[in-house]
């Protein structure tokens, strides 16, 4: 089995308990259009990527041999047991509905090779839908059955997690509107708008499995690293991959103006992004749109950016006992930016 091979089948192996411990703990109930609203993205696919590192990183913590052990009973070094696997399934709805509501203000109709709920079902239950999803993910990060200083904590990291995200997507609808938005902005708004989540999926079996504040810190910058380097491949893959593929519309961050390091850097070659596409392009005319920024440099500067970061985050995991769950945490960080989809 190749690198990529074994971290895949990693987080395919965690998807299938994160998948199933979601269908239990999120009923479709009364009224009936929330709920399965609210189950609609879920259900409709998802890679996993943020559930799968917060179980990862407590195998590494616990020094647990991979999938050996009950997510739901899993022993903390210092005694006494915490179920991750809640704490697993409330970021993975955090992830959620953060996508509910960035389809509406990006005006997206397709997520997960569904359409966005708010074309499926209407705006009102895609806002409720978010929202619901939103105060579950607190529930749920307080039923993990950890020691409930631990627990404050955790949700104290959740809620700043998620104040963040607000801002970084508040930056990010604002930097349309900018022609002079620097690197640095960019890279701000992409740790508050995603890497945070990554962050927090990392740090919080730490805190809730009783850590030193040394390794929740590294776990958390480990997350902030990684992440940042996911959006700037999602930036990427948004420009070089099929709509199908992706599961989401092909050339969207063009069409909207957004500022991705891509045309931040093209713009600084001179080449003119908002003239690049029109409002509905095709693929032949998102092709050249590309061909004309990996001429400029802008695809190969994204890339060495994004690598340099990964380089970093897994850097951070030197606080972690080595072994195979260590292992696959640096392995998902090279995912992250190696990922065709
Ligand atoms: C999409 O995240 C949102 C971003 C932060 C770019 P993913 O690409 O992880 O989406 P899913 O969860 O697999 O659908
Ligand atoms: C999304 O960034 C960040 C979130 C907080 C969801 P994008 O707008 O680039 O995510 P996609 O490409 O729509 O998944
Ligand atoms: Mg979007
Ligand atoms: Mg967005
Ligand atoms: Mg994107």
């Amino acid at each position: 089995m190749s690198d990529t091979e074994r971290v895949e089948a990693a987080i395919a192996e965690r998807r299938a308990i994160v998948n199933d411990a979601i269908t239990e703990q999120l009923p479709v109930k009364k009224p009936e259009r929330l709920y399965s609203a609210s189950r609609y993205l879920l259900d409709a696919g998802g890679k996993r990527l943020r559930p799968t590192i917060l179980l990862l990183s407590a195998e590494a913590i616990s020094e647990i041999e991979p999938m050996s052990t009950d997510y739901r009973a899993f022993p903390a070094p210092t005694g006494g047991e915490v179920d991750v696997l809640t704490a697993a399934v409330s970021i993975e709805v955090i992830q959620s509905f953060t996508l509910i509501h960035d389809d509406i203000m990006d005006d997206d109709d397709l997520r997960r090779g569904v359409p966005a709920v708010h074309r499926e079902y209407d705006l009102e239950t895609a806002i409720l839908a978010g929202d619901t999803l939103y105060s579950k993910a607190f529930e749920y990060m307080l039923e993990t059955g950890a020691p409930a200083e631990r627990s404050v904590r955790a949700l104290d990291e959740l809620a700043t997690t998620c104040t963040e995200i607000c801002e970084g997507q508040a930056l990010d609808v604002d930097f349309e509107n900018r022609t002079d938005v620097t690197t640095e902005e960019y890279l701000e708004m992409v740790e508050f708008k995603t890497a945070v989540l990554y962050a927090a999926a990392a740090a919080i079996p730490a805190i809730l499995l009783g850590s030193n504040d040394e390794t929740v810190s590294a776990l958390h910058r480990y997350g902030l690293d990684i992440g940042r380097a996911f959006q700037i491949q999602d930036d990427l893959l948004d420009l070089t991959v099929s709509s199908d593929t992706l599961g989401k519309q092909r050339g969207s961050d063009l069409v909207e103006g957004k500022r991705t390091i891509v045309s931040l850097h093209a713009r600084n070659q001179g080449i003119d992004v908002e003239e690049l596409v029109g409002t509905d392009p095709t693929d032949a005319e998102i092709e050249a749109a590309v061909d004309r920024l990996e001429a400029a440099g802008s695809i190969d500067f994204a890339r060495e950016m994004a690598a340099d970061l990964i380089a970093d985050g897994k850097h951070q995991l030197n606080v972690l006992p080595d072994g195979e769950a260590k292992l696959l945490l640096e392995g998902i960080a090279d995912f992250l930016i190696n990922r065709g989809y």
